[in-house]
């Protein structure tokens, strides 16, 4: 199936690695014009080497903070500088600070709020007059399972990212007839650096091995395995795709089966 996404004009954020990385790698191999973003121009310039060889794409990489809004702005205006316009938005981030909600202090609160929703609001409003002009455009939002089942020590996952779910059928309502559809990813365990810390970290609590963490991870998903960054990827190119045009406003739980909620 073709998807039709050569030359799309993609921005994807905190994309260097783990999960933003494998859905910048799908919509490069799919023949987009890609942005990855993070923190580090470090990895940034890793990033886009790696996505350069692997895919032969153009790719753009910018060096960008999602918790500060004029780091927003400069990603928005170099990308339009030098593609032009954007065409996709996938909003990816970093994991907010761990802990339970006796854990956690007003400023982590506050830092989460910028990360998860704000500067997702911040960037949308700024690439969709664009989209709202050439009256096509794709916002895709990459939250977590924890908007169905929460995980108690990641109380600000379990609470921020709910108004993800609220900003997505807003935008699908208000620019659906504009040729634009908003939807959610709501991904489950996924083998990422972030989980492979994690897996190290139960192993060194619990004395065990990194492998038997992971497989203890593993237990609880039907389907017997971590999913891969690259499998977010495919959902995400299927919902950018001319193909989805009917999907809007939807949050899609992608987790193996792990969430047992029937709804
Ligand atoms: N992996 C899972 O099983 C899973 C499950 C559910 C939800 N999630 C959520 O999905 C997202 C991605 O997870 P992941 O496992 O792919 O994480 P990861 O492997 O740690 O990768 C995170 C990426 O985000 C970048 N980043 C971190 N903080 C940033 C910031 N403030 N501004 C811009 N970029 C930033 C990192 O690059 P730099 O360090 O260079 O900035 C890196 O490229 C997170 O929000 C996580 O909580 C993950």
């Amino acid at each position: 199936m073709d998807l039709g996404l050569k030359g799309k004009r993609v921005i994807v954020t905190a994309s260097t690695k783990g999960i933003g990385f494998g859905v910048a790698r799908v919509f490069a191999e799919e023949g987009a014009r890609v942005v990855v973003t993070s923190r580090s121009k470090e990895n940034v310039d890793l990033a886009v080497k790696r996505l350069k060889e692997i895919s032969g794409s153009e790719v753009l990489g910018i060096e960008a903070d999602l918790r500060v809004r004029s780091d927003v702005e400069k990603l928005v205006r170099e990308v339009l500088n030098t593609f032009g316009g954007v065409d996709i938005l996938v909003y990816n981030t970093g994991p907010p600070k761990l802990g339970t909600f006796m854990e956690l202090s007003f400023e982590d609160w506050e830092e989460a709020v910028r990360l998860l929703l704000l500067n997702a609001v911040w960037l949308t409003k700024l690439v969709v007059p664009g989209m709202i002009e050439r009256r096509w455009g794709r916002l895709i939002y990459i939250t977590s399972s924890t908007l169905r089942q929460i995980i108690p020590t990641i109380v600000l996952s379990n609470t921020v990212r709910l108004s993800i779910a609220g900003l997505v059928k807003s935008l699908a309502h208000e620019l659906g007839g504009m040729g634009i559809t908003a939807n959610g990813i709501m991904q489950g365990h996924i083998k990422t650096e972030r989980t492979m810390r994690i897996a190290e970290d139960l192993a060194s609590r619990n004395k065990i091995t990194v492998d038997e963490a992971l497989k203890n991870l593993a237990k609880d998903i039907p389907v017997g395995r971590l999913g891969l960054p690259e499998e977010i990827g495919y959902l995400a190119a299927f919902l950018a795709s001319d193909k989805a045009s009917y999907i809007n406003g939807a949050m899609i739980l992608i987790d193996g089966g792990y969430v047992k909620a029937v709804l």
